[in-house]
């Protein structure tokens, strides 16, 4: 089991817009052309921060358009958050707070021998880093700039720095790079 970092930032960092708008990312390349349809086949559980539930919320026409359904995942999924949020009907979503160390235990043991994925933002997979519960990163670059926006991961992370497993062109919109982070003692596997 591996608690993996998945997400598409811009070149200069960014994952959304400031005002939370991923509309630069989509027309980039088709989402079956990537490594998306494999990683998620062995996802078991994932956390997300509330502005992220919140966009799917907002988005679940299109995100009903283009996966079938407006909640794509048949996996729980836990979402960190201090309000009380609507939930998604037929959904399994846990709403949380605080910590992400007993979230983690508990979302390792839904996931089985599957991965837990962070979905983002930046600062709650910073969170996980912290904790020292973050194994890889998997970030799909996109070939755009923002200039501003909502960070990747607002974390100094320099020594031990990250490894770099593996680097693939995905056509023209995207690079994909995957990453092995230091562990909780430090140490790079
Ligand atoms: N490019 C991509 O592939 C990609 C991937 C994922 C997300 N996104 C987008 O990126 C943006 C991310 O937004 P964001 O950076 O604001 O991050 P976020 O993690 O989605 O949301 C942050 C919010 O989550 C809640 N939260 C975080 N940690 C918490 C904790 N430990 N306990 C309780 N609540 C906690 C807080 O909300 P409250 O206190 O208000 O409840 C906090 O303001 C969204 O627009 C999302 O759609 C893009």
């Amino acid at each position: 089991m591996t608690t993996q970092y998945y997400t598409a930032t811009s070149l200069d960092g960014f994952i959304a817009t400031e005002d939370d708008s991923l509309d630069w990312l989509f027309p980039l390349g088709d989402i079956n052309d990537t490594s998306y349809p494999a990683f998620i086949a062995e996802v078991g559980a994932l956390a997300m921060g509330a502005t992220t539930y919140e966009w799917m919320l907002r988005h679940a026409d299109k995100v009903a358009d283009e996966a079938g359904s407006a909640w794509p995942y048949t996996q729980p999924t836990w979402v960190f958050t201090h309000r009380d949020l609507p939930r998604v009907e037929g959904a399994d979503i846990r709403m949380v707070q605080g910590g992400v160390r007993e979230v983690h235990a508990e979302m390792a043991l839904a996931a089985g021998n599957r991965n837990i994925w962070i979905v983002g933002g930046g600062d709650l997979a910073g969170q996980f880093h912290d904790a020292g519960l973050l194994d890889e990163a998997i970030i799909q670059v996109a070939s755009v700039t923002l200039g501003t926006g909502k960070p990747l991961f607002p974390r100094r992370v320099t020594s031990p720095p990250w490894r770099l497993l593996s680097a693939r062109l995905i056509g023209p919109g995207f690079a994909e790079l995957r990453y092995r982070l230091p562990g909780r003692n430090g140490a790079v596997a």
